[in-house]
């Protein structure tokens, strides 16, 4: 009996050490613990990740750094200047955290890139893509227009190249017997995506709610308020001012 109970707590004590607190962002509750999800850590850090081991350190050796499924304690100062967990959120530390080293914190998802309203019914499950997908030119086209924020196309305008290295080498573009292949895998770099604008219908009324993402202006530029992937009310809970939705 002594036995059997030594070994069950043999097995649940790691489990004890490892839980997320604080914040929760770029996590979602797998039926017992919460974990980070895939957009989590799919950004790259803004300065070396060597730099980014001295600046956040890991929080619990033995469970090292935030990873996909994974629910290792992020670093203190990813979020918080206190001095112990469990801390709030002080939003200044997680602002520095975000533009330096947003994949050793497991906040990718919170980075402009990552941080967008996927559509309404999208033809693939958002939450579940992999990072394979998001460089594979099968998916990339598709995920960018249903999914974006799961591979970091929030700036992208719903217009990504199939092939990741279009860009390379900007002569494709004209190149005579290379057009079908440029139509279909490398629409941004050669700007072959089909433009969504439409005249605006008059609404009526003069003043909009204000706006509540930061991104509004570079998504409206990009297709946001007239793209019909989006709901009416989609719209206008993230950005009813820039797209003067009543
Ligand atoms: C997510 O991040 C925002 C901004 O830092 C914060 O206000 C919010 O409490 C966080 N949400 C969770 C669930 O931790
Ligand atoms: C949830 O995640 C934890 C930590 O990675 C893992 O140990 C556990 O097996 C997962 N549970 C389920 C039901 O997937």
């Amino acid at each position: 009996m002594i036995a059997i109970v030594s070994v069950l707590l043999a097995l649940l004590a790691p489990q004890t050490n490892a839980l997320i607190s604080g914040d929760l962002n770029c996590t979602t509750y797998n039926g017992t613990f919460f974990v980070y999800t895939p957009a989590a850590t799919a950004c790259s850090n803004a300065i070396s990740d060597a730099s980014c081991a001295v600046l956040y350190p890991v929080a619990v050796a033995a469970d090292g750094y935030p990873m996909p499924n994974n629910n290792a304690e992020r670093p203190r100062p990813c979020y918080t200047s206190a001095a112990a967990t469990p801390a709030a959120i002080v939003q200044d530390m997680k602002t520095a955290a975000l533009s330096s080293c947003a994949k050793t914190c497991g906040l990718c998802c919170q980075t402009s890139a990552y941080n967008c309203p996927n559509v309404a019914f999208p033809r693939l499950t958002c939450s579940t893509i992999t990072r394979t997908q998001c460089t594979s030119p099968q998916w990339r086209t598709i995920i960018a227009q249903d999914c974006p924020s799961a591979c970091g196309f929030c700036n992208d305008g719903g217009c990504v190249d199939a092939v990741p290295d279009c860009a390379n080498d900007l002569s494709v573009c004209q190149a005579v017997g290379m057009q079908e292949f440029v139509n279909t895998n490398c629409q941004k770099t050669c700007q072959r995506c089909s433009s969504t604008t439409t005249a605006r219908s008059g609404t009526g009324c003069t003043s909009f709610a204000a706006d509540s993402s930061s991104n509004c202006r570079n998504w409206a530029a990009n297709g946001f308020c007239t793209n019909t992937f989006y709901t009416i009310a989609q719209r206008r809970a993230y950005c009813a001012t820039s797209c003067t939705l009543c």
